[in-house]
């Protein structure tokens, strides 16, 4: 496992080869003099799965936003596929290969599910036709409810709607922004299965989730971010099981796990 100390690059669990997307040493910020990032690695190798965790305010969201054109980099760049893409416009980023899902306000409510998607691909509205089927495939909920407003839908379906708009420029890499954030359970577990999906058909990910946890259970290599700094870089399960991330950020999953132990744990004899 790498430190704050080490480069992720250095990391003796990131494959070999040459990142799709890197972000090397970012600073960023909002106010001027404010610096909300503070020098954060972050690699994503072609087809991985990479989650980032971390505590609130941490700058887990301002991360991905700097990655997306959103947030000016004031120093530390960003390339995808070898090219240097630090401070392009998002619209230029869609363009080239990047899908952002925001955290909040992802669909346009008065939109039906299919002009939302039309929202996705309107930039080549010529492969309009050939992505609404490959993302209906994937989510066939959305083919069947094509002509219902985005607004009326639930939660959970509505994060479909988002995904899957971000999906309509066949990107290459996705940014997701806690997609599990204010579903049930239930939910939360088909958006997670629904992310290993799409990451399975060969689109890169990067989530970044509240529910450490879950993510850590099904990325490839995770990323504990706090205080605009990486803090630990390892395979998604060894940091899950690592004393000292369960002990500074996954307080709540130490509990769990506790729990469980000793649920499974034969009762006290009299
Ligand atoms: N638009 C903004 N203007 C000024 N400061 C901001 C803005 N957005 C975020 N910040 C500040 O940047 C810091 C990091 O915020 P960010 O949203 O990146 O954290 P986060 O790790 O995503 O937190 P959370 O887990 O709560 O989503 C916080 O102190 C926040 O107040
Ligand atoms: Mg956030």
């Amino acid at each position: 496992m790498s430190t704050a100390t080490d480069r992720p690059q250095a990391a003796s669990d990131a494959p070999r080869g040459e990142p799709l997307l890197r972000a090397s040493d970012l600073v960023a910020g909002y106010l001027p003099g404010v610096n909300i990032l503070n020098g954060c690695d972050l690699d994503v190798y072609p087809g991985e799965l990479i989650g980032i965790i971390g505590p609130n305010g941490a700058g887990k969201s301002t991360l991905l936003k700097a990655l997306f054109g959103l947030v000016t980099v004031r120093s530390g760049t960003v390339t995808l596929g070898g090219e240097d893409i630090t401070n392009k416009r998002a619209d230029t980023l869609v363009h080239r290969g990047v899908g952002f899902v925001p955290q909040n306000n992802n669909v346009f409510p008065s939109l039906t599910i299919e002009e939302n998607l039309q929202m996705g691909s309107f930039q080549a509205p010529r492969t309009f036709g050939e992505r609404f089927d490959a993302v209906v495939d994937l989510f066939p909920t959305l083919g069947d409810r094509r002509k219902q407003r985005a607004g009326s839908l639930s939660g959970g379906e509505r994060q479909m709607v988002a995904m899957a708009r971000a999906l309509m420029m066949n990107p290459s890499v996705l940014l997701l922004d806690e997609p599990s954030a204010g579903l049930s359970p239930v939910r939360q577990d088909e958006t997670f299965i629904r992310t290993r999906k799409i990451n399975k058909t060969g689109v890169s990910i990067i989530m970044v989730e509240q529910n450490a946890r879950r993510c850590l259970q099904i990325c490839d290599r995770g990323y504990v971010l706090d205080q605009g700094k990486n803090a630990y870089t390892a395979k998604g399960r060894e940091l899950m099981n690592d004393p000292k991330v369960i002990e500074l950020y996954l307080g709540t999953l130490a509990a769990d796990q506790e729990a469980e132990k000793s649920a499974s744990q034969p009762p006290p004899t009299a």
